[in-house]
């Protein structure tokens, strides 16, 4: 297998560049990153300056630099607008196993652009890592992710009951997957 991690890989869909995140796209992150609209879907609080952005940012080209992690920002092709981003982290390559992390933009959503974008990841990731399966943990009340996962065909494998603590309640997380072989199946 040639290392993917040696030169970062660069994808593209009809709709879509996946393209590897840098600091000059601080605004259009931090633009995602503070609007809670997006981050109350995964229970975490938005951002509150740029500063937080740029740190977090620098921490994603550092987990790519470390090999453990490949974070995507999604381009619109249309407008050359950053959509969102598409992430491959908990990677545990010994047993094939990665998850799968994303968000857009609000302005993106319900135009079917997190589809193409997961479809090109979990291609690419089977094709290159070889994984077994691709795993991805919405939160309790995440209905639009859910309905992604289901729709691109993860199965639900579990419940962890009251694994997340947001906003004074504790939520479920929602234990999803796709195996390689329904992958290739198209089951
Ligand atoms: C999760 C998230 C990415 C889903 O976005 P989305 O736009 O609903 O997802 P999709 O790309 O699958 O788009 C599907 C919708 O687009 C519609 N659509 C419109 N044009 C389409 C096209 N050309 N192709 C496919 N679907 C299209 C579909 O009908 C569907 O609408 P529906 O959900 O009402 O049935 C988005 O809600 C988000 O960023 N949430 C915040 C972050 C988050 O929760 N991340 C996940 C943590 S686990």
């Amino acid at each position: 297998m040639n290392d993917p991690f040696l030169v970062f890989p660069d994808l593209e869909t009809d709709r879509l560049f996946l393209r590897q995140i840098s600091l000059d796209d601080l605004y259009a992150m931090y633009e995602i990153k503070s609007n809670p609209k997006v981050t109350n879907q995964y229970g975490r609080e938005p951002h509150s300056s740029f500063i937080q952005t740029e740190t977090w940012i620098r921490l994603l080209l550092d987990n790519f630099r470390d090999k453990e992690s490949l974070y995507w920002k999604i381009i619109n092709r249309e407008d050359n607008r950053i959509a969102g981003s598409i992430t491959l982290w908990n990677m545990e390559l010994e047993s094939r196993v990665a998850e799968v992390g994303y968000e857009l933009h609000p302005d993106f959503w319900k135009k079917g652009i997190m589809q193409e974008a997961l479809k090109c990841i979990i291609d690419w990731s089977f094709e290159t890592f070889k994984l077994n399966r691709v795993e991805a943990c919405p939160i309790q009340g995440n209905s639009s992710s859910i309905k992604l996962l289901e729709r691109t065909g993860f199965k639900l494998e579990g419940t962890l009951k009251e694994r997340v603590h947001f906003h004074g309640k504790f939520l479920d997380q929602y234990y999803y997957a796709i195996l390689r072989k329904e992958w290739s199946t198209g089951e």
